[in-house]
């Protein structure tokens, strides 16, 4: 089994993984850090997104083994003790959510989005949630609360 040496939510970890543990089963199993969502398996539906060394990735087609020596970031790592997030805040604002069970990947995605360049218009903001599925809220109020997102950096 390898071993590996992983950063998650700026925590140290040093485990021993089975060759094929994905980096999801070993974030929601392992670390209990359930927030990551299984929709798919198969790389589609993004609700597993998490961030791999600033970029952000389908957690359920990576390997935990592929993670050592990597920073990775969970939807838990958004909130602190003083509350949510701004964009965290935008999906409460907007309705961007209803059973909520996409919403770990796609703040994930935007978090990822936003760090590299500010989302202005709703085309923009479409295209950064176009990796994603979510089968409840019609999408309206997920691109308002990233163009709010996004102009509130
Ligand atoms: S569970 Fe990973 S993309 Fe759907
Ligand atoms: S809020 Fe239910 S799947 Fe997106």
């Amino acid at each position: 089994m390898p071993e590996i040496s992983v950063t998650v939510n700026g925590e140290p970890h040093e485990e021993a993984v089975d060759d094929r543990l994905t980096l999801a089963d070993f974030l929601r199993e392992r670390l209990r850090l359930t927030g990551t969502h299984l929709g798919c398996e198969h790389g589609v539906c993004g609700a597993c997104t998490v961030i791999v060394d600033g970029a952000a990735v389908r957690s359920c087609l990576m390997l935990a083994a592929q993670a050592d020596g990597a920073e990775v970031e969970t939807v838990e790592s958004l909130a602190d003790d003083h509350g949510l997030n701004p964009l965290q805040e935008a999906f409460k604002k907007h309705h961007a959510l209803q059973c909520g069970f996409c919403t770990p990947g796609f703040l994930m995605s935007v978090t990822a989005a936003l760090r590299e360049e500010p989302i202005e218009d709703a085309d923009q903001a479409r295209d950064v949630l176009s990796g994603n599925i979510c089968r409840c809220t019609g999408y309206r109020g997920l691109v308002q609360a990233v163009l709010d997102a996004g102009a509130a950096k």
